[in-house]
């Protein structure tokens, strides 16, 4: 069994950061409610808990609590912030509600001896945001820093191997952060740092072989990261029981399909049907210019060219069993339930319906999004295809306005080729969310050599972003936009003007649709 650290979720997704700072230090953690019980804590035998932050003061009702019997368990814990409060009130000591917090970075002083901390300067600088601050430590426990707002910045009991720290270890600001995570993960807990990309690997291909036994897999591939990873798994653990389908919608990036099949076909020797669907979509889409239209459309569309796949494999009675889902931990952790559900985001290109009757293959429901790009990488999957940007399902066809039709995708095509390229040469292609070209519904008037032409602007669409929920425009050096403009006018058939946008998210969206 994988040693795993238990991290206490009180709200806010404070605890998701932790976990991913955990697993940086090569030990597998997992997200789980502050509701759980003493007893269910106990059925997963975690190696440590650690309590994470959370908005609320421990003084409001009600406040989100932990099962006081968790402290006696005998497995070691660690309160960052409102956890640590947490634990200094449910254990006798005393939190002040003072009104004078600190917020940003404070200076963090040692005290005494420290089990956290040792062989710390006296002083270093740590990232703290709280409004109440722990006045009196529970009886055991010794008081190991203070900072100028919370004379308990840090206490530890070290003979029942609890642990608070007012502070936050996991993010950056945080100097020795990371470093004090560590020293309580393997020298406190004593959990040694054996989750790594290997291990992954091998947990993964051991677990999809369990699973799936000699039954046929397939997989649809979409072109982006994660279902690229999810099929390089299955097909290092059962690669001749695997089939994958690739449809090209006639909507991909330049040489997103060649790609596909270099990688899967001839690198990896699977078996891959690539379904060249281009004119179907076409015709379907003739004529279309509602958004939503659209995206129905290629959504249905997309489903029926994977059921055929399907169907014409099951004739005969041995088709696959088994469906390859990329689901990762964060879907995970957002449905709540601690499953996922069923199949994934069903209104997208991509996403199947339940009625398709597979069973599911998920090898990357574990995995946060930077560490399905690692595992990619080991795999030996290309740069290209672990580092690409997001990419949405209904591809090029959320980025043409109006009609989307064959000459016109072939523009964006070209186009979103030219604007990618020069970002990399740039040098910014990963500091970016995305970075893309978008075709609007209306030609303008230019002017290139003895002529006047008519023709499609282009516009360039980048923005930064954690998580597509919010975004801002990217400011782009003006060398740059000049290269991509000179670029695109000059190789680009069909575009004679080029413009920026710089709209942040919200008010706008990402894409233009
Ligand atoms: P918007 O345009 O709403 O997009 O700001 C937010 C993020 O979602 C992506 N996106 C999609 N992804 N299927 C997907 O898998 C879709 O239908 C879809 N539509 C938008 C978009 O690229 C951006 O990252």
């Amino acid at each position: 069994m994988i040693p795993t650290v238990l991290v206490v979720d009180f709200g806010a997704q404070y605890a998701q950061l932790i976990a991913r700072r955990v697993r940086e230090a090569h030990v597998y953690s997992e997200i789980v409610q502050h509701t759980i019980s003493a007893d269910e804590v106990r059925a997963k035998a975690p190696a440590a808990i650690i309590l994470s932050g959370g908005p609320k003061s421990v003084y409001e009702v009600p406040a989100p609590s932990l099962d006081p019997e968790i402290y006696s368990l005998g497995v070691p814990v660690l309160g960052i912030c409102y956890g640590a409060q947490l634990m200094a009130q449910q254990l006798g000591g005393e939190v002040a509600h003072t009104g004078v917090g600190e917020y940003g970075r404070t200076e963090l002083t040692q005290r005494g001896a420290s089990v956290l901390m040792s062989e710390w300067p006296s002083t270093v600088a740590c990232w703290m945001s709280h409004g109440d601050a722990i006045a009196t430590a529970p009886e055991g426990f010794t008081v190991s820093a203070s900072s100028p707002e919370a004379p308990v910045a840090v206490m530890e009991d070290v003979a029942r191997r609890l642990f608070a720290v007012q502070f936050h270890p996991e993010v950056a600001h945080s100097e020795r952060g990371q470093e004090l995570l560590a020293n309580f993960l393997h020298h406190v807990a004593g959990i040694a740092p054996t989750w790594t990309n290997t291990s992954i690997i091998e947990d993964q291909v051991a677990a999809i072989r369990a699973q799936v036994g000699t039954e046929r897999v397939l997989c649809a591939l979409s072109g982006g990261v994660d279902s690229a990873v999810a099929a390089a798994l299955v097909t290092k653990a059962v690669g001749h029981q695997l089939t994958c389908v690739f449809v090209d919608t006639g909507l991909m990036r330049k040489n997103e399909g060649e790609q596909i099949e270099e990688t899967f076909t001839r690198q990896f020797g699977v078996e891959l049907i690539h379904v060249k669907a281009q004119d179907r979509f076409f015709e379907a889409l003739a004529g279309v210019t509602d958004p939503e239209a659209k995206r129905k459309i290629i959504g249905e569309l997309f489903i029926r060219e994977f059921e055929t796949v399907a169907r014409d494999l099951g004739r005969g009675g041995d088709g696959p069993r088994f469906l390859v889902q990329g689901t990762l931990y964060p879907d995970v952790i957002e449905s709540g339930s601690g499953h996922a559900a069923n199949i994934k985001s069903h209104h997208n290109v991509g996403g199947l319906p339940e009625d398709l009757s597979f069973d599911l293959v998920e090898p990357l429901r574990g995995l946060f999004k930077d560490e399905v790009r690692q595992v990619g990488e080991e795999l030996g999957l290309p740069t290209e295809i672990v580092w690409r940007q997001p990419f949405p399902g209904p591809g090029l066809g959320v980025r043409i306005v109006g009609e989307v039709t064959r000459e016109r995708a072939e523009i964006l095509r070209n186009a979103d080729h030219v604007v990618v390229d020069e970002i990399k040469r740039a040098g910014l292609y990963r500091e970016l969310w995305q970075s893309f070209a978008v075709l609007p519904a209306v030609r303008t008037v230019g002017v290139m050599g003895d002529g006047r032409t008519y023709a499609y602007p282009i516009i360039i669409r980048a923005v930064t972003s954690d998580d597509a929920m919010t975004a801002d425009w990217a400011r782009l050096p003006y060398d740059l936009i000049e290269s991509i403009a000179n670029r695109l006018i000059r190789e680009v058939d069909g575009v004679n003007r080029v413009a920026l946008d710089v709209t942040s998210k919200p008010p706008g969206t990402i894409e233009w649709e």
